[in-house]
């Protein structure tokens, strides 16, 4: 079941979404917080960020596993997800690296460190909360329109229009990584509860397709429908097509 919460702006958008991940570590202090990378995200890092400075939260025992990374690009790579992690949240807070993880983009055996992911995910007993954001094509992590739902962690060839909107990151679009790693579909419908964040107006239409049209691995997201715990919070721009 989806709910949809509605946030005046970006700022309104991110204290929200801070607001459902520090409840769920001042409920479970040692809990697995599935993490997202891009834009969408850093305000909610920001606001976590900041509680925590406040003395308000504590990482101590806070376990994360990411949904992706690019295949290829080194971990010093300030593109890298494991360098934004680090840069937006982890070096940030009383978090204990050893208890991060993100899939190793520096592995060249595909299946070998997906499948180690995959594992490791069911080692620490699943995740409790799935932070996501939303692509413009309906991806959720590096899960790309196909023709089925990718169950497990997995190698992706990404789409031109990912790489497009991804390029803005570096310096042309030659330069952004061709595949990454990226957990299932399968794999994110196993976290217990899923969070979306989502905004701006370019957003609004995919947004209606994925929550209010048809179930369909050619719209990733759409399967979040078939989900029993998934909140969405979106700004008013990003909701401006949701039927009333
Ligand atoms: C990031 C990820 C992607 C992004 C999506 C939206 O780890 O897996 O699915 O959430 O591409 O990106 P932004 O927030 O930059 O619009």
């Amino acid at each position: 079941m989806i709910k949809i919460y509605e946030a005046k702006d970006y700022q309104e958008m991110s204290r929200k979404a801070a607001n459902i991940l520090s409840a769920q570590i001042i409920l479970k202090p040692d809990c697995v917080l599935g993490l997202a990378t891009g834009s969408t995200p850093i305000g909610t890092y920001d606001q976590l960020v900041e509680w925590y400075e406040k003395g308000d939260l504590d990482f101590s025992k806070v376990k994360t596993v990411n949904l992706d990374e690019y295949r290829g690009l080194e971990r010093t790579n300030d593109q890298s997800y494991y360098y934004f992690m680090h840069e937006h949240l982890f070096d940030r807070v009383n978090i204990d690296p050893a208890n991060t993880n993100v899939p190793d983009g520096t592995e060249p055996d595909a299946e070998k460190e997906c499948e180690r992911y995959e594992r490791l995910i069911d080692s620490m007993g699943g995740v409790d909360i799935q932070l996501l954001g939303l692509g413009h094509n309906g991806h959720i992590g590096f899960n790309e329109p196909a023709a089925s739902f990718a169950q497990k962690t997995h190698c992706v060839d990404l789409t031109e229009s990912t790489i497009e909107a991804n390029k803005r990151f570096f310096a042309s679009a030659d330069d952004v990584p061709r595949q990454a790693y990226t957990m299932g579909i399968g794999t994110i419908m196993r976290a217990k509860k899923i969070l979306l964040v989502v905004n701006g107006e370019a957003k609004a239409d995919i947004v209606a397709k994925a929550f209010f049209g048809p179930v369909t691995p050619e719209v990733p997201a759409s399967i979040l429908q078939f989900h029993n715990d998934v909140v969405v919070i979106g700004d008013s721009a990003a909701l401006s097509k949701v039927p009333r």
